[in-house]
């Protein structure tokens, strides 16, 4: 028989031993949590300011949705996508009643739900060229991958996907030079998370959505960690007044299970047919359901999200030392360090505040929709005095 020690140090020897080393996992185990807060495996309580990377937007343990997993303890727990189930229909009626797009495809992850608007781009316009841009972030399979802007995670991997080129964010000049009569489509995350949360202008996404329909482009939006709610709006194009011709969905909407989804607009319309796409996961009725609870209690946080950003900048601009620059909205904010984030973030740990980092610099938060000021208000108190000179500290 195996004896599973479950104390930190076994369990970081387990891993270390049988576990392929795709992580760098940081030595931190959270074991429990309700809320906007995690217990780990000491008892000690930390606010979680990264929501598992956007997707806890609910906080931890909400109880609808401890509510909506008990009742599907009595139902089917997977349903093939060769058969009908309600799940999926009602999760897709309200992303399409509040995108304005027709019909959405679900999948299991962001990476997918890239992989599926990758290929209903090129059916859609027979074309093959993609324009993405430089720092952006799409996924890990070999399609996401090839869209995404960063060398370090292409180069092991190369030959990738033929014909994509990336431009500058915001650069509607160098958009324009690059998108031509053979480009599929253009694909931007409306504001740049693993990039460092680097917002897109209007401007920059009326451009594309110009330049889109003049080259005969698909407009792919991926809002896989800035949509749902996360910058204040449901979804982030929203405040750009444009209609995209495709929008990709997952950490959040699955309520914590596995859940991507494709939006399609009026330009797919007749466009996927029957054997073109599918997957034997995605859809799970189970995430599914838990999708319409996210999406529900979302859209009543909307002008808490919008109250708490607004508030949350003000608070950081009296840091006085060691922020360079403060980027976000609603409740995904970049904090653009003078020093390397990653000590800071460790630091931060030590203090009680789990957070992100992107790129070198950038502290990245994503915290849960449900996060409590003082829970922000104590974060900026730490971080201050953290990034303070060493003779303030002491004095
Ligand atoms: C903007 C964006 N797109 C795609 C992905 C990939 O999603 P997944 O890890 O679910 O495949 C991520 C994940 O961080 C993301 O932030």
């Amino acid at each position: 028989m195996l004896l599973h020690d479950e104390s930190p140090a076994a369990v970081e020897a387990r891993e270390s031993a049988f576990l392929v080393k795709t992580y760098a996992r940081t030595p931190f185990h959270p074991r429990d949590g309700r809320g906007a807060k995690l217990i780990d495996a000491d008892g000690r309580a930390y606010w979680d300011l990264l929501g598992g990377i956007a997707v806890n937007v609910l906080g931890h343990k909400h109880p609808r949705i401890v509510k909506a997993l008990r009742s599907a303890g009595d139902e089917l727990l997977h349903v093939s996508n060769l058969y009908y189930h309600p799940a999926q229909g009602i999760l897709g009626e309200k992303l399409v009643r509040a995108s304005g797009l027709c019909r959405a495809f679900f999948c299991n992850s962001g990476t997918e739900a890239n992989e599926a608007a990758l290929k209903f781009a090129r059916l859609a316009t027979k074309k093959t060229k993609l324009v993405a841009l430089e720092e952006s972030f799409h996924g890990r399979t070999l399609g996401s991958l090839s869209l995404t802007g960063h060398e370090a995670y292409r180069t092991p991997f190369a030959p990738l996907v033929p014909g994509v080129s990336f431009v500058a964010p915001n650069d509607i000049a160098a958009l324009e030079a690059a998108v031509d009569d053979d480009t599929a489509a253009i694909f931007l995350e409306p504001v740049m998370g693993e990039g460092g949360i680097i917002p897109l202008s209007d401007d920059f996404l009326i451009a594309a959505r110009r330049i889109a329909d003049r080259t005969g482009a698909m407009l792919v939006l991926d809002e896989i960690q800035c949509g749902l709610g996360r910058t204040g709006h449901l979804f982030a194009f929203q405040k750009s007044g444009i209609v995209p011709d495709l929008v990709t969905l997952a950490k959040p909407l699955g309520g914590g299970l596995p859940l991507g989804a494709v939006l399609t607009g009026a330009a797919l319309e007749g466009v996927v047919k029957p054997g073109h796409h599918g997957t034997t996961f995605g859809g799970n009725p189970v995430a599914c359901r838990l999708g319409a609870v996210v999406l529900e209690e979302t859209e009543k946080l909307l002008p808490q999200i919008n109250a708490l950003g607004e508030w949350f900048a003000s608070e950081l601009a009296r840091v006085k030392t060691g922020i360079v620059d403060i980027r976000g909205a609603g409740l995904m904010w970049g904090i653009e360090l003078d020093r390397p984030a990653a000590p800071v973030a460790r630091e931060l740990l030590t203090h009680g505040f789990v957070v992100g980092t992107a790129r070198e610099k950038v502290l990245r938060l994503l915290p849960p929709y449900i996060v409590p000021k003082k829970a922000l208000a104590s974060f900026v108190e730490s971080l201050d005095s953290i990034l303070a000179p060493a003779k303030e500290k002491a004095a």
